[in-house]
C-alpha cells in the first residue's frame, strides 16, 4: 500500500479550436453543430463510421450537424464523447452547449426538498480477505470525516487488485459514523460510455430527494444545487470506477462530515486535496488465504502444494485469486492439482482465469485498449522483456533513447499497470507480462 497526499497539474490533451461559452439558456444549436462536426471531422470519421462506432444513429449525427437537433438526449450525447475521444474539458464544453437550446427551469429552492436517509451500498464481497491496513488508514480517515473534517479519498491501482470490494468493505464498516447515508455510484469509468458529470450529479440530487422534474439543466446549477443539499449532511459516498479528473472534480469538497472515496485505475494525478492510496497485489500468506476461504480449507487438505502452484500463478491479484477458486467451487470433482496442472505455464494460467463474466485477460483489455499510441507501444516491448526492467532497456527494445521511454513508463504506472521504485525500476504483475506478451 502507498499512501499520499495532493497531486499536480496535468497538461490537457489537445483540442480543436474553441471559443468561450458565455453561461445562459439562449438557443446555441449553431455552436453545437460545429462542434460535432469538428470533433467528428478531427477523428477522420465519415458520419456512419461514428454511427457504427457509437451506436447513435447517421440521422442523428447529421441532425446534430445540421443544426437540427433540438432535444439531443443526454444518452446520444454520452455515446458520441466516448467514440469522438473527447477530453475532459471538450466534453463538458460539447455537454454545456447541447443543453443550452433548452428551456430553463425555475430554481428548486433547497430547502423545499426532503431528504430520506439514503442507502445503496452492494452487499460486501464475501469471503473478503486482507487489506487490514488499509482498511485501518480508510476507517480513521472515515472518522476523522465523519467528526467534522471531511476527506476524500482515492483508491487507485492494477486492474481487478480490489478497489471496489475494498471500498464497498470500508462502506460497511464505518456506515454507522455516516448516518445520512452510504451511497455508491458507478462511474463505468472502464467501459466505452463513462457516466457524464451532469448524469453523475442528475443521480446525487434525485439520490439526495429532488424529483426528476426539478432536475435543473444546466451543469453549473446542478453544482449549485448539491452544494447546497450535501451541506450539514454526513454522507459516505463511493464514486466507483472513475474515468478521469474532469467526470468527478465538481462534487468533490471535503465537506465537513462527508467521506468521498473514488475508485479508479488511475492514479489521477491532476486531482488536489485528496489522499491517495495505491492497491498493490496481497501477500503471498493473504492470497493462500483468500483462495482456499472460497475454495473451502476442506478441498484444499493434502493439495498443499496444488495450491500453492495456483496461488503463485495468480501472483496476488484478487481477481485472478477468486476466479481460479470459482473454476474449482464449480466443479466439485477436479482436484486442486488438475487446475494447478492448467495454470502451469503463464500462458495457460491467463487463458484459464476465466469464469461466468469475470476474466483476468478481458480486465487487461480494457485497460489496454484506453491507453495512448506511445504507452501501448511500450506495454508491448515490455511483454517481451523481463518483467523487471528499467528505462535504459525498454529504450534498447524499442530502439530509442530512455528519455524518450519514460513518459510512458509513467503513464503505465500511472494506469495502474506498472510498479515503479525508487531504483527507477519498473516491475509488471505477472499475469499482466504475459498478456502483454501475447499482443
Ligand atoms: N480482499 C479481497 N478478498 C476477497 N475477494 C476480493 C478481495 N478484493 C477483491 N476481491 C474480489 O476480486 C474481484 C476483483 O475485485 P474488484 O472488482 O474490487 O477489483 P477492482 O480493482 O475494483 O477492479 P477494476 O479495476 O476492474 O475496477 C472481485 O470478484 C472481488 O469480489
Ligand atoms: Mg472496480
Amino acid at each position: 500500500m502507498t499512501v499520499s497526499h495532493g497531486g499536480t497539474a496535468r497538461n490537457p490533451p489537445g483540442r480543436p479550436p474553441a471559443r468561450p461559452v458565455a453561461d445562459g439558456t439562449e438557443p446555441d444549436p449553431a455552436r453545437l453543430a460545429a462542434l460535432a462536426s469538428a470533433y467528428r471531422k478531427r477523428t477522420g470519421l465519415t458520419q456512419e463510421e461514428l454511427s457504427d462506432l457509437s451506436s447513435v444513429s447517421v440521422r442523428a449525427i447529421s441532425d446534430l450537424e445540421g443544426a437540427r437537433a433540438r432535444w439531443p438526449q443526454q444518452r446520444t450525447l454520452d455515446r458520441l464523447v466516448a467514440a469522438l475521444g473527447l477530453s475532459p474539458e471538450e466534453r463538458d464544453e460539447f455537454l454545456r452547449v447541447a443543453r443550452k437550446d433548452k428551456v430553463a427551469k425555475p430554481p428548486v429552492d433547497p430547502r423545499a426538498v426532503v431528504s430520506a436517509p439514503w442507502s445503496r451500498l452492494p452487499a460486501g464481497t464475501g469471503h473478503f480477505t486482507g487489506r487490514d491496513a488499509e482498511l485501518s488508514v480508510l476507517a480513521g480517515l472515515a472518522r476523522s470525516a465523519a467528526g467534522g473534517s471531511g476527506h476524500v479519498v482515492l483508491l487507485h491501482g492494477a486492474p481487478g487488485t480490489g478497489k471496489s470490494a475494498t471500498a464497498i468493505r470500508l462502506g460497511h464498516l464505518v456506515a454507522e459514523h455516516f448516518p445520512d447515508g452510504q451511497v455508491l455510484l458507478d462511474l463505468a469509468g472502464t467501459t466505452d460510455t463513462p457516466t457524464a458529470p451532469e448524469t453523475l450529479l442528475g443521480r446525487l440530487l434525485s439520490g439526495l430527494g429532488v424529483p426528476e422534474s426539478g432536475l435543473p439543466g444546466s451543469l453549473a446549477e446542478r453544482v449549485d444545487l448539491h452544494r447546497s443539499l450535501a451541506q450539514g449532511k454526513r454522507l459516505l459516498l463511493v464514486l466507483d470506477d472513475a474515468v478521469d479528473t474532469g467526470q468527478v472534480r465538481r462534487v468533490l469538497t471535503a465537506r465537513p462530515g462527508c467521506l468521498t472515496v473514488i475508485t479508479s485505475r488511475r492514479d489521477l494525478a491532476d486531482l488536489d486535496q485528496v489522499t491517495r492510496i495505491r492497491l498493490g497485489g496481497l501477500s503471498p500468506a493473504t492470497a493462500r488465504r483468500l483462495f482456499e476461504s472460497v475454495l473451502g480449507r476442506a478441498r484444499a487438505v493434502g493439495e498443499e502444494q496444488a495450491v500453492e502452484k495456483v496461488v503463485e500463478q495468480c501472483g496476488g491479484l484478487p481477481l485472478a485469486l477468486r476466479i481460479a477458486a470459482n473454476r474449482l467451487t464449480t466443479r466439485p470433482h477436479w482436484p486442486v492439482a488438475h487446475l494447478a496442472e492448467q495454470m502451469r505455464a503463464p500462458r495457460t494460467a491467463l487463458a484459464t482465469l476465466t469464469a461466468g463474466d469475470l476474466s483476468v485477460r478481458g480486465a487487461f483489455e480494457t485497460a489496454y485498449r484506453r491507453l495512448p499510441d506511445s504507452a501501448a507501444l511500450v506495454f508491448r516491448h515490455l511483454g517481451r522483456g523481463p518483467a523487471e526492467t528499467d528505462a535504459t532497456r525498454v529504450a534498447a527494445l524499442t530502439g530509442t533513447d530512455p528519455s524518450q521511454v519514460r513518459p510512458a513508463l509513467d503513464r503505465l504506472h500511472a494506469e495502474g499497470l506498472l510498479e515503479r521504485f525508487p531504483n527507477g525500476h519498473y516491475r509488471m504483475h505477472r499475469l499482466l507480462h504475459t498478456y502483454a506478451g501475447l499482443l
